[in-house]
């Protein structure tokens, strides 16, 4: 029914069973301190059993003190970790999936007090402070080390977070990234410090391959575009990355009614994915309600990605991969657009994340894991 779905595809040295991929979706199950617990560890199981060909486990802090976006994020920061992300590597590999972490600095979206950023940007009402190329050096380092950890766990693959407006990205963006030295003005110069990132990464990991998760548009006036974030792909591929996983919008971008509305349409992101995959040979990853097998399978018939990322279409249904190849899409829980993005809203507030569209005996057995 769907020829292109269901066939392997090829990632640097991995073959990936099919084009379905778990996209990162951090929903606060992770431990307060960022240890990996249980119930994270039976959420990705869960996610891992679904069927897809890769599992991409939600960001994980390169420097827990500086750079977490919650207190509740999972941390490759320190060799503490390391037990925590081995089971969770193992279980995901487990139960038939590659693993892959993305490992994340939030930069001026950090659970901090004074959170930094390139420059000293406003951060709704607070005053990011401009990092020193000297605190930008050991910021690089903290990233080479959190991907020679996720190595070491035993992931498939490390993904670096340039999406979402966190520290990556604010270095793209001509927004964010007011700089006057070699980091900021230009795009060869906007460009500098996610490529020292990426760099340092693979010098460190010899065995995995490195993803980007990658902004495509701010989609704010005077933010990052598809013209200047397509060029920066070229440059990542160049540079050796093994895929780019396409989105866009920012914590700036995401409540303004315009996106709020475009954000409830199945493949919503679609346009972006496409505009990097014009630029690029390196597989790129799509997101954004991809939420049926029609939907998916039109996209990679069409050019616009060769991966799909399923992110709240998988944890709304975790049995989605199965339905859709067995031809029964009309039994598939769905991601509801009308819910006010609730999932969103509970981990903006530090609440463990549950899918409003659960049916109530799922949801009755997760609210107990929390209680
Ligand atoms: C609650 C929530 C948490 C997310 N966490 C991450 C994350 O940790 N890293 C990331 O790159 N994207 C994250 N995303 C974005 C998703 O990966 C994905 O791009 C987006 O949800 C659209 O896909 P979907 O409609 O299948 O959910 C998150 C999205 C939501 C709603």
């Amino acid at each position: 029914m769907y020829p292109h779905l269901f066939t392997p595809f090829q990632v640097g040295p991995l073959t990936l069973k099919n084009r379905l991929t778990m996209a990162p979706l951090y929903l606060g199950y992770a431990d307060l301190g960022g240890a990996v617990s249980p119930v994270l560890l039976e959420h990705y199981r869960l996610m891992a059993a679904s069927g897809v060909a890769m599992v991409v486990v939600e960001n994980a802090a390169v420097d827990f003190e500086n750079g977490s976006g919650s207190p509740r994020t999972l941390r490759a920061d320190t060799d503490a970790h390391l037990d925590g992300l081995k089971r969770l590597a193992a279980a995901i590999k487990e139960a038939g999936a590659l693993a892959c972490l993305q490992i994340n600095h939030a930069g001026r979206f950090a659970h901090v007090p004074q959170p930094v950023a390139p420059s000293a940007v406003d951060t709704f009402g607070r005053l990011a402070r401009a990092l020193t190329v000297d605190e930008m050096k050991r910021i690089v380092e903290r990233f080479a080390a959190a991907a020679g950890r996720v190595e070491k766990a035993g992931f498939d693959m490390v993904e670096l977070h340039g999406g979402t407006g966190y520290l990556l990205a604010e270095f793209l963006s001509p927004r964010t990234n007011r700089r006057d030295d070699a980091y900021g003005g230009s795009l060869e110069n906007r460009r500098r410090f996610p490529l020292e990132v990426l760099a340092a990464v693979k010098e460190t990991v010899n065995r995995i391959p490195v993803g980007y998760r990658f902004l495509v548009d701010e989609w704010l006036d005077d933010g990052l575009k598809p013209e200047e974030a397509t060029r920066f792909a070229r440059d990542l591929e160049a540079a050796g990355i093994a895929y780019i996983s396409a989105m866009g919008g920012t914590y700036e971008s995401f409540g303004r009614p315009e996106i709020i509305e475009r954000s409830r349409r199945p493949g919503y992101m679609l346009a972006l994915s496409a505009a990097v995959k014009a630029q690029v040979e390196v597989p790129v990853i799509a997101a954004g309600r991809l939420s049926t097998g029609k939907v998916c399978e039109k996209a990679i018939a069409e050019q616009k990605t060769d991966l799909i990322g399923l992110g709240r279409v998988l944890w709304a249904d975790p049995d989605w991969p199965r339905k859709v190849a067995d031809g029964r899409e009309d039994e598939i829980i769905h991601c509801n657009p009308d819910c006010g993005d609730a999932c969103m809203q509970m981990v903006m507030k530090g609440r463990p994340a549950l899918c409003v569209s659960w049916p109530p005996e799922k949801m009755k057995t997760w609210k107990t894991k929390f209680a």
